[in-house]
């Protein structure tokens, strides 16, 4: 528990701190990096070079701020970043190490107005979170443990079979290399891939686990990224996978994690509504294979976005879900679809997700949605759900990245 007079200050300062939330938090990267180089590894360089991973600390931490006094609420994101930490290995003696350096670049950015008090009062907030971090993270850490088949850390994988989906997405599947069982995951979560790249020191990835649950392997289907014109790195992970490894290959491989999953045992009857708009299908049809195998009797529908057949993967899938069971109704739309996608029934509808197509496919009064697709994907479906008067509460994404708002 915190103190009253620490509450009090951290409230006071609340504003101040909002202001300059993401100044303090790049520089606390730098300062980091430089101070403690040996943490560097665990961060993705790509998210500090988009400025993705210094906006979701700052809103973490704004987030915190504000709720002070209340830290119930901020039980889903201390889930989503403890999945997160998980999924890296961070542990709880990296906790001072942050907590050193983001009070250091707190007094940097805040001068003399971050007097001795008030990093006295954010010390012991910072603290408290920390511990609520640790404390979450070691019963992941065990439970991971403890699930038959589990482990922690990472354990070798071998690639068993290599499958393209179309010509941007490689299918691939993983089989443990001691050959022991692998553990039940939930469908949605990732696993964390660290391989090493012959020329570039790499930070480990997340993937999310394309199938459902209780196959003999992990599937990942990764999307390769595009050449920049201006020759700045791109794909290094992504692009390595698809040209540098091979069946037969290995790769070290870190347990299940991540919360935006579904319980194919308590969907509480409602229906449910899957909106994937390109590679973000991953977590979604995982989620989808595993309420038909689980024969869930609830409407559910799932809408898949993409450019056109060309780099549309995992359509097949998708298509099957409705073939296969009555009550899945799929719907495939492209929006920039080739000649002969038109009229051939490779897709329902050409264009993007409108507010009339959710109307119209999806049960908008009652349904929970899942989303999943890149940035304009999830802005352009969040502001026609709102449209449609769809709560909030309703409705659960994930970015391939770090956590940021859909904008209204
Ligand atoms: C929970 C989760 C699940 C995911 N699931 C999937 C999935 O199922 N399938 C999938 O394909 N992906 C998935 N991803 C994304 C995946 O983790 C990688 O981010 C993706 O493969 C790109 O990684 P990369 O190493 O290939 O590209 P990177 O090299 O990391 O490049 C990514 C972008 O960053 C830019 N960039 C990189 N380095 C620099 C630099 N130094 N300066 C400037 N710009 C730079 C690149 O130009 C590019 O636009 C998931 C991510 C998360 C967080
Ligand atoms: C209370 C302290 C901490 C808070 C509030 C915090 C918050 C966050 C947040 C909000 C994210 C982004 C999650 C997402 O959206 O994907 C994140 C990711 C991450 N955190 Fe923490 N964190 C804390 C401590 C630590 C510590 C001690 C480490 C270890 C050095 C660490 C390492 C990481 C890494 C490696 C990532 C992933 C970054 C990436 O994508 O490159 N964090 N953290």
């Amino acid at each position: 528990m915190l103190s009253e007079k620490t509450i009090n200050i951290v409230k006071e300062i609340t504003p101040a701190v909002a202001a300059n939330a993401e100044t303090i938090t790049r520089r606390f990267y730098e300062r980091m990096f430089a101070g403690n180089p040996e943490v560097k590894a665990f961060f993705n360089q790509a998210h500090q070079h988009s400025g993705g991973q210094q906006r979701a600390l700052a809103g973490a931490i704004c987030a915190y701020f504000t709720h002070i006094d209340n830290l119930e609420a901020l039980t889903p994101a201390v889930e989503l970043i403890a999945q997160k930490h998980c999924s890296l290995g961070i542990k709880k003696e990296h906790y001072p190490i942050v907590g050193k350096h983001l009070l250091a670049a707190i007094k940097d950015v805040m001068g003399h107005a971050a007097t001795d008090e008030i990093i006295a009062a954010v010390a012991e907030a910072y603290g408290l979170l920390a511990q609520v971090c640790i404390d979450r993270e070691s019963q992941i850490y065990a439970d991971q443990q403890a699930k038959q088949g589990g482990w922690n850390g990472y354990r070798r994988f071998v690639i068993d079979r290599k499958e393209p989906e179309s010509e941007i997405v490689t299918s691939f599947y993983l089989k443990p290399a001691d050959d022991q069982p692998l553990p039940k995951y939930l469908p949605g979560q990732y696993i964390t891939v660290r391989l090493d790249h012959p020329t570039t020191p790499t930070s480990p990835r997340n993937y999310s686990l394309s199938d459902r649950p209780g196959n003999d392997y992990f599937r990942i289907s990764v999307k390769r990224e595009p050449a920049l014109a201006d020759g700045a790195p791109n794909g290094l992970i992504s692009n390595y996978l698809h040209d540098g490894l091979d069946v037969g290959d290995s790769l070290d491989v870190g347990p299940p994690c991540g919360e935006f999953t579904i319980d194919p045992a308590a969907t509480n009857g409602r229906p449910i509504a899957f909106l994937a708009g390109g590679i973000g299908v991953t977590p979604l049809l995982a989620m989808a294979k595993s309420l038909a195998q689980a024969s869930v009797a609830t409407p559910i529908c799932f809408v898949q976005a993409a450019k056109n057949s060309r780099v549309h993967a995992l359509g097949a899938e998708v298509r099957e879900l409705s073939t296969k069971s009555s009550n899945f109704r799929t719907k495939i739309i492209y929006d920039a679809p080739l000649p002969d996608d038109v009229g051939t029934g490779k897709c329902d509808k050409e264009g993007i997700v409108t507010k009339e197509a959710l109307r119209e496919w999806t049960p908008v009064d009652d349904a929970e949605f899942y989303l999943c697709g890149p940035a304009p994907f999830m802005t352009s479906v969040m502001s026609s759900l709102r449209e449609l008067g769809v709560d909030e509460a309703r409705v659960r994404h994930e970015f391939f990245g770090p956590q940021q708002s859909i904008p209204t």
